[in-house]
Protein backbone atom coordinates (compact mmCIF):
# COMPACT_ATOMS: atom_id res chain seq x y z
CA UNK A 1 0.00 0.00 0.00
CA UNK A 2 0.91 3.44 -1.07
CA UNK A 3 1.57 6.13 1.94
CA UNK A 4 0.03 8.59 -0.61
CA UNK A 5 -1.81 8.94 -3.09
CA UNK A 6 -0.66 8.75 -6.27
CA UNK A 7 -0.18 11.70 -8.60
CA UNK A 8 -3.15 12.72 -11.08
CA UNK A 9 -1.91 14.02 -13.87
CA UNK A 10 -3.87 16.40 -16.08
CA UNK A 11 -3.69 17.54 -19.69
CA UNK A 12 -6.02 20.05 -21.10
CA UNK A 13 -6.20 20.02 -24.83
CA UNK A 14 -7.60 22.54 -27.12
CA UNK A 15 -8.41 20.63 -30.20
CA UNK A 16 -9.98 22.48 -33.42
CA UNK A 17 -12.35 20.28 -35.86
CA UNK A 18 -12.31 22.49 -39.43
CA UNK A 19 -13.53 22.05 -42.98
CA UNK A 20 -16.00 23.26 -45.65
CA UNK A 21 -19.40 23.08 -44.87
CA UNK A 22 -22.29 20.13 -43.83
CA UNK A 23 -19.34 17.93 -44.28
CA UNK A 24 -19.78 16.45 -40.48
CA UNK A 25 -17.97 18.39 -38.08
CA UNK A 26 -20.92 18.76 -35.53
CA UNK A 27 -21.91 15.03 -36.33
CA UNK A 28 -18.45 13.59 -35.47
CA UNK A 29 -18.32 15.73 -32.06
CA UNK A 30 -21.62 14.49 -31.26
CA UNK A 31 -20.82 11.21 -31.86
CA UNK A 32 -17.85 10.88 -29.96
CA UNK A 33 -18.41 12.93 -27.14
CA UNK A 34 -22.34 11.86 -26.55
CA UNK A 35 -22.66 8.49 -28.69
CA UNK A 36 -25.67 10.39 -30.69
CA UNK A 37 -26.21 11.18 -34.40
CA UNK A 38 -29.09 13.02 -36.18
CA UNK A 39 -30.16 13.18 -39.78
CA UNK A 40 -31.44 17.17 -39.37
CA UNK A 41 -29.06 19.56 -40.90
CA UNK A 42 -28.35 23.11 -38.46
CA UNK A 43 -25.54 24.78 -39.75
CA UNK A 44 -23.46 25.75 -36.74
CA UNK A 45 -22.88 29.49 -36.01
CA UNK A 46 -19.24 30.67 -35.32
CA UNK A 47 -18.06 28.11 -33.09
CA UNK A 48 -19.56 25.40 -30.69
CA UNK A 49 -17.51 23.66 -27.84
CA UNK A 50 -17.69 19.94 -26.60
CA UNK A 51 -15.36 18.61 -23.44
CA UNK A 52 -14.70 15.22 -23.78
CA UNK A 53 -12.78 13.91 -20.67
CA UNK A 54 -10.93 10.40 -21.22
CA UNK A 55 -8.91 8.40 -18.67
CA UNK A 56 -5.59 7.54 -20.66
CA UNK A 57 -4.21 5.65 -17.97
CA UNK A 58 -4.96 4.83 -14.04
CA UNK A 59 -2.36 8.22 -13.62
CA UNK A 60 -4.14 10.38 -16.50
CA UNK A 61 -6.86 12.26 -16.85
CA UNK A 62 -6.90 14.17 -20.38
CA UNK A 63 -9.73 17.01 -21.18
CA UNK A 64 -10.36 17.69 -24.99
CA UNK A 65 -11.95 20.70 -25.61
CA UNK A 66 -13.23 20.68 -28.67
CA UNK A 67 -13.93 23.70 -30.95
CA UNK A 68 -16.38 23.42 -33.64
CA UNK A 69 -15.68 25.57 -36.11
CA UNK A 70 -18.36 26.84 -38.20
CA UNK A 71 -17.79 25.67 -42.60
CA UNK A 72 -20.03 28.83 -43.44
CA UNK A 73 -17.05 31.26 -45.37
CA UNK A 74 -19.27 34.26 -43.45
CA UNK A 75 -17.23 33.22 -40.33
CA UNK A 76 -14.01 32.61 -42.14
CA UNK A 77 -12.81 36.26 -41.15
CA UNK A 78 -12.88 34.90 -37.14
CA UNK A 79 -10.63 31.72 -37.52
CA UNK A 80 -7.61 33.53 -36.09
CA UNK A 81 -9.59 34.45 -32.87
CA UNK A 82 -10.93 30.58 -32.59
CA UNK A 83 -7.24 28.80 -33.51
CA UNK A 84 -5.36 30.72 -30.86
CA UNK A 85 -3.66 28.31 -28.77
CA UNK A 86 -5.03 25.27 -30.27
CA UNK A 87 -2.70 22.09 -30.13
CA UNK A 88 -4.18 19.72 -32.92
CA UNK A 89 -6.84 19.79 -35.64
CA UNK A 90 -9.37 17.73 -37.70
CA UNK A 91 -9.95 18.65 -41.00
CA UNK A 92 -13.27 17.12 -42.43
CA UNK A 93 -14.38 16.68 -45.82
CA UNK A 94 -17.70 15.31 -47.39
CA UNK A 95 -16.66 12.20 -49.48
CA UNK A 96 -19.88 12.68 -51.66
CA UNK A 97 -18.85 16.57 -52.68
CA UNK A 98 -15.71 16.90 -54.41
CA UNK A 99 -15.34 20.53 -53.70
CA UNK A 100 -15.04 19.89 -49.91
CA UNK A 101 -11.77 17.81 -51.04
CA UNK A 102 -10.70 20.33 -52.92
CA UNK A 103 -11.09 23.04 -50.32
CA UNK A 104 -8.95 20.83 -47.59
CA UNK A 105 -5.60 22.33 -48.55
CA UNK A 106 -7.24 26.22 -48.05
CA UNK A 107 -7.84 24.52 -44.45
CA UNK A 108 -4.74 23.49 -44.13
CA UNK A 109 -3.13 26.85 -45.21
CA UNK A 110 -5.84 28.69 -42.83
CA UNK A 111 -4.37 26.94 -40.10
CA UNK A 112 -0.83 26.95 -40.49
CA UNK A 113 -0.78 30.49 -41.34
CA UNK A 114 -2.49 31.56 -37.84
CA UNK A 115 -1.40 28.64 -35.41
CA UNK A 116 1.49 26.91 -34.53
CA UNK A 117 2.95 25.14 -31.21
CA UNK A 118 5.04 27.34 -28.65
CA UNK A 119 7.90 25.97 -30.60
CA UNK A 120 7.23 27.23 -33.87
CA UNK A 121 6.13 23.75 -35.51
CA UNK A 122 3.03 23.50 -36.97
CA UNK A 123 0.16 21.75 -34.79
CA UNK A 124 -0.78 17.65 -35.74
CA UNK A 125 -3.61 17.73 -38.34
CA UNK A 126 -5.29 14.72 -39.47
CA UNK A 127 -7.66 14.67 -42.31
CA UNK A 128 -10.99 12.75 -41.88
CA UNK A 129 -12.90 11.50 -45.24
CA UNK A 130 -16.35 11.31 -43.64
CA UNK A 131 -19.85 9.73 -44.76
CA UNK A 132 -18.14 6.57 -45.54
CA UNK A 133 -21.55 5.01 -45.24
CA UNK A 134 -22.36 6.66 -48.03
CA UNK A 135 -19.27 5.09 -50.56
CA UNK A 136 -20.23 4.51 -54.05
CA UNK A 137 -18.03 4.70 -57.75
CA UNK A 138 -18.20 8.27 -57.24
CA UNK A 139 -16.98 8.81 -54.10
CA UNK A 140 -13.73 11.38 -53.40
CA UNK A 141 -10.38 10.40 -52.32
CA UNK A 142 -10.54 6.76 -50.48
CA UNK A 143 -7.25 5.49 -52.35
CA UNK A 144 -4.95 4.52 -49.61
CA UNK A 145 -2.34 5.17 -52.14
CA UNK A 146 -3.34 8.44 -53.62
CA UNK A 147 -4.57 9.40 -50.06
CA UNK A 148 -1.10 8.70 -48.62
CA UNK A 149 0.49 10.93 -50.79
CA UNK A 150 -2.40 13.47 -50.26
CA UNK A 151 -1.60 13.42 -46.41
CA UNK A 152 2.57 13.82 -47.19
CA UNK A 153 2.38 16.49 -49.80
CA UNK A 154 -0.14 18.70 -47.29
CA UNK A 155 1.18 18.12 -44.32
CA UNK A 156 -1.45 15.79 -42.59
CA UNK A 157 -0.02 13.09 -40.27
CA UNK A 158 -2.16 10.80 -41.31
CA UNK A 159 -5.91 10.36 -42.66
CA UNK A 160 -9.29 8.51 -41.97
CA UNK A 161 -12.49 7.10 -43.36
CA UNK A 162 -15.44 8.01 -40.68
CA UNK A 163 -18.97 7.78 -40.52
CA UNK A 164 -20.70 9.72 -37.54
CA UNK A 165 -23.84 7.91 -38.77
CA UNK A 166 -22.44 4.56 -38.45
CA UNK A 167 -19.72 5.50 -35.69
CA UNK A 168 -17.14 4.42 -37.50
CA UNK A 169 -13.63 4.99 -37.28
CA UNK A 170 -14.04 8.18 -35.17
CA UNK A 171 -12.74 6.87 -31.64
CA UNK A 172 -9.36 5.72 -34.13
CA UNK A 173 -8.85 9.07 -35.38
CA UNK A 174 -9.26 10.76 -31.90
CA UNK A 175 -7.01 8.15 -30.26
CA UNK A 176 -4.18 9.04 -33.18
CA UNK A 177 -4.60 12.40 -31.95
CA UNK A 178 -3.78 12.33 -28.68
CA UNK A 179 -1.22 10.08 -29.44
CA UNK A 180 0.67 12.49 -31.36
CA UNK A 181 0.01 15.18 -28.94
CA UNK A 182 0.98 13.46 -25.73
CA UNK A 183 4.21 12.29 -27.69
CA UNK A 184 5.17 16.17 -28.12
CA UNK A 185 4.62 16.81 -24.60
P1 LIG B 1 -21.49 23.38 -40.66
O1 LIG B 1 -21.70 23.56 -39.19
O2 LIG B 1 -22.55 24.06 -41.48
O3 LIG B 1 -20.12 23.77 -41.11
O4 LIG B 1 -21.67 21.79 -40.99
P2 LIG B 1 -21.03 20.54 -40.25
O5 LIG B 1 -19.72 20.22 -40.87
O6 LIG B 1 -21.03 20.72 -38.79
O7 LIG B 1 -22.01 19.35 -40.68
P3 LIG B 1 -23.10 18.59 -39.78
O8 LIG B 1 -22.44 17.75 -38.75
O9 LIG B 1 -24.10 19.57 -39.31
O10 LIG B 1 -23.73 17.58 -40.84
C1 LIG B 1 -24.31 18.02 -42.04
C2 LIG B 1 -25.27 16.96 -42.55
O11 LIG B 1 -24.56 15.77 -42.89
C3 LIG B 1 -26.33 16.56 -41.51
O12 LIG B 1 -27.55 16.34 -42.16
C4 LIG B 1 -25.79 15.23 -40.97
O13 LIG B 1 -26.81 14.36 -40.53
C5 LIG B 1 -25.07 14.66 -42.18
N1 LIG B 1 -23.95 13.78 -41.80
C6 LIG B 1 -22.91 14.08 -41.00
N2 LIG B 1 -22.07 13.04 -40.88
C7 LIG B 1 -22.59 12.05 -41.62
C8 LIG B 1 -22.18 10.70 -41.92
O14 LIG B 1 -21.14 10.19 -41.47
N3 LIG B 1 -22.98 9.98 -42.76
C9 LIG B 1 -24.13 10.50 -43.30
N4 LIG B 1 -24.83 9.71 -44.10
N5 LIG B 1 -24.54 11.75 -43.05
C10 LIG B 1 -23.79 12.52 -42.22
MG1 LIG C 1 -21.51 22.31 -37.60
Amino acid sequence: EHPYPTEIREYLYKILVIGDLGTGKTSIIKRYVHNIFSTNYKSTIGVDFALKVIQWSPDTVIRMQLWDIAGQEKFSGLTRVYYKEAVAALVVYDITRPNTFEAVPKWKADLDTKVCLPDGQPIPVVLLANKIDLQDEASVGLDGEEMERFCEDNGFLKWFGTSAKDNSNIDDAARFLLEEIMHRE
